[in-house]
């Protein structure tokens, strides 16, 4: 039987950086993952930083590489009806940028300090149940290691497990409320060892569909097209996917373009999501176990680091000082902020699809948007103060 102060149940961003700035406290905790760490690390997801990602990277130690390897990128650019046009960020926002470094390498140097301070993550831990956390007394973790039953103590369990974790799933259905919007299209992406179209991100609205080339450095792009839900991989060759992605852009981005094999290929559904509350008695929820974006606003990982920022500061707060004020606010500290992050994602998404169902009405709004967009300074700033981040204590 192991006892601990915080058992989290995740071990992807949100529950590797919490376990980072707990234990910097010397807040013990214990991470239960039920994949191997090999499996977590070859996932490709986004990597676009705000400001207050990279300042809580670094008061967890471990933006070294983050500050070696990292792009910073003072704008965006958007694509419509053949011009792009360039979003200043830093001039928008009084000199706030974003960076460019893989969700992964975050992942990848959130494992290895976690190795080198000898903290215990337990992977490929099968079964995992939550038990008691709204009880009044204790909560305890059960689950198998290596097929043998194990028993987790606690005082808290943070739920950082992902949109499809046990976390959510153990709480009483009544005791919560969720809000959702599905898309109806995904995102085709490609990872490929080719340059970057352009020194920043474009984004593209074509009348077949939007499209998008990102970066993970100087000559690695990620590169993203809207396609249908029932699309499936191999309808699109590496030749048709560089095809269609040239076609969305514009003339000099497209013209950049040079295609290349692809290290990676998937296709990811849209969603929006929220389950309110985000504390249940000693369970807390952060990352995707609580919430969804679409990866338009490139807010996902954002909206994992605030949360597990906020639930940080409140049980740090708690063992060291006693007092339970900053625990208490979490849930709604975190969704006020989450909230935003969805009206926004949601705002991108709808501005830069192609929707199927959308009437010639719809259609003709939707091109006003841009219109005003690459016309109005007030609205680049609006956008702008949006993708870099809004203050965290907003
Ligand atoms: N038991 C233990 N671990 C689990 C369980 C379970 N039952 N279910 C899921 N997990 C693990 C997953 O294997 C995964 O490693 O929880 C982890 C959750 O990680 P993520 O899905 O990456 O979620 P989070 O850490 O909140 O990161 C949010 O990821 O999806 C992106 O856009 C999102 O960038 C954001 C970030
Ligand atoms: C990515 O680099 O994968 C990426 C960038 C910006 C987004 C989404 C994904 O909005």
């Amino acid at each position: 039987m192991q006892s601990t102060q915080v058992a989290i149940i995740g071990a992807g961003p949100s529950g590797l950086l919490l376990g980072q700035l707990l234990s910097r406290a010397g807040i013990h905790n214990v991470i239960l993952e039920q994949r191997s760490d090999e499996h977590v690390l070859a996932r490709v997801r986004a990597g676009i930083l705000e400001q207050g990602t990279v300042d809580l990277l670094e008061e967890a130690g471990v933006a070294d590489r983050l500050h070696q390897e990292g792009l910073v990128h003072d704008g965006i650019y958007i694509a419509f009806n053949g011009e792009r046009q360039h979003i200043a960020l830093s001039s928008l926002t009084g000199g706030r940028s974003v960076t460019v470094y893989g969700q992964t390498e975050i992942t990848r140097d959130l494992m290895a300090a976690r190795a080198a301070a000898g903290l215990s993550t337990h992977y490929e831990a099968a079964g995992v149940a939550l038990h008691d956390f709204e009880s009044g007394g204790k909560p305890w973790v059960s689950y198998l290691r290596n097929g043998k039953p194990e028993v987790l103590h606690c005082d808290y369990i943070a739920g950082c497990d992902g949109f499809h974790g046990v976390s959510r799933h153990s709480i009483a259905p009544d005791a919560f409320k969720t809000f959702e919007r599905t898309y109806p299209f995904g995102w085709l992406g490609v990872l490929a060892d080719t340059p970057p179209v352009a020194p920043e991100l474009v984004y593209a609205q074509h009348p077949r569909g939007f499209a998008l080339c990102s970066m993970r450095s100087r000559t690695r792009s990620r590169c993203y097209i809207q396609c249908c839900l029932t699309d499936s991989l191999n309808q699109w060759s590496d030749e048709l996917f560089w095809a269609e992605l040239r076609m969305r852009l514009d003339p000099v981005s497209a013209a950049a373009l040079q295609p290349a094999v692809a290290l990676e290929k998937s296709i990811a559904p849209l969603r929006s999501f929220v389950a309110e509350p985000m504390r249940f008695g000693r369970l807390f929820l952060a990352g995707d176990a609580a919430h969804i974006v679409p990866p338009t606003g490139a807010k996902g990982l954002n909206l994992a680091a605030s949360d597990v920022r906020y639930l940080a500061q409140g049980l740090i707060e708690h063992y060291r000082e006693h007092s339970s004020i900053a625990l208490n606010h979490y849930s709604a500290r975190a969704l006020q902020r989450v909230w935003r992050a969805e009206r926004f994602s949601w705002a991108m998404t709808r501005l830069l699809h192609s929707f199927p169902d959308q009437g010639s009405f719809d259609h003709r709004l939707q091109q006003a948007e841009l219109d005003y967009l690459f016309s109005s300074t007030a609205a680049q700033t609006s956008l702008a103060e949006n993708y870099v981040g809004l203050a965290l204590d907003a």
